[in-house]
């Protein structure tokens, strides 16, 4: 028996990189997953590989297009039980004062503003079945990181609302928890290195950041997803899980 058998997940940004490890992940635990990406292409490859997986191609950023996503979700898999909030960007990297307006909306209408849109069309969905939302966050939002200032902000807010939903929707039964990555190996991460001032030293630096000595892929945070939105973690919300290989401990140089 898997651990999600049953449940029907509803994943943003399940075409590539870490959601795309979430969605094998959590139909290898026995779930029909639903993705919603902006990719078309990867959203296809996805669709060739898997069964049990329906797609929807849109963008976060807008409401029309999440509230079609559910609903066609509900159509198509009869209710939703888990609400996984992956989808997010991480360009620029750049200090407050350099980020432009554009920039800086872009930023939270992905990462944050998508949020309010699952939780608005979604919602009524994840109190009929007492299911749970998981948010794919960032270490940084917590320690914060230098460069990063608005990115760090969109995660920071993010941490924020997963505390203040875990209080609203915890009397429906419905919880509300974060994982927290610090670096990942994904296609995200390969854009940001090749952006940085020096990108050839960036894995060595990247396997240096986590104590326990590598940069994972997103497998690390798959399993740890699993467990979140499973019956194991029924008593656990409001949390900002760290799977960073103990990257924020410790004195820094
Ligand atoms: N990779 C890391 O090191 C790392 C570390 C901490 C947190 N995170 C977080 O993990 C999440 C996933 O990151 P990743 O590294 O897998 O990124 P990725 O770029 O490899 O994959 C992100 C996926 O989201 C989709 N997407 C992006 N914008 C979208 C939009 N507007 N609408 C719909 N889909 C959209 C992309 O098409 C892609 O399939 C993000 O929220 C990111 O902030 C990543």
């Amino acid at each position: 028996m898997g651990a999600l058998d049953g449940k029907v997940i509803f994943i943003t940004g399940g075409a590539a990189g870490i959601g795309r490890k979430c969605v094998e992940a959590y139909l290898a635990a026995g779930a029909s997953v639903s993705v919603m990406d902006c990719d078309r292409t990867g959203l296809d490859s996805l669709a060739e590989e898997f069964a049990h997986l329906v797609t929807f191609a849109g963008n976060v950023r807008m409401g029309s297009d999440v509230k079609r996503a559910i609903g066609n979700t509900v159509e198509a898999l009869g209710k939703i039980d888990v609400i996984h909030n992956n989808a997010g960007i991480a360009s620029p990297s750049k200090s407050l004062d350099e980020t432009s307006e554009e920039e800086w909306d872009n930023l939270f209408s992905v990462n944050l503003k998508s949020v309010f849109w699952t939780t608005k069309y979604g919602i009524e969905f994840l109190k009929q079945t007492r299911g749970c939302i998981l948010n794919t966050s960032s270490l940084v939002g917590e320690i914060g990181q230098g460069n990063h200032a608005a990115y760090v902000g969109t995660k920071g807010g993010m941490n924020a609302l997963t505390k203040a939903m875990a209080l609203d929707y915890a009397p429906f039964g419905v919880r509300v928890n974060a994982v927290c990555p610090a670096g990942v190996w994904t296609p995200m991460l390969r854009k940001w290195s090749g952006e940085q001032p020096e990108p050839a030293s960036i894995a060595q630096y990247l396997d240096g950041i986590h104590p326990l000595g590598y940069c994972p892929e997103g497998d690390v945070i798959a399993d740890v997803a699993v467990f979140l939105v499973s019956e194991a973690a029924r008593f656990v919300t409001g949390c900002m899980m760290p799977v960073s290989g103990g990257a924020e401990l410790g004195y820094k140089r």
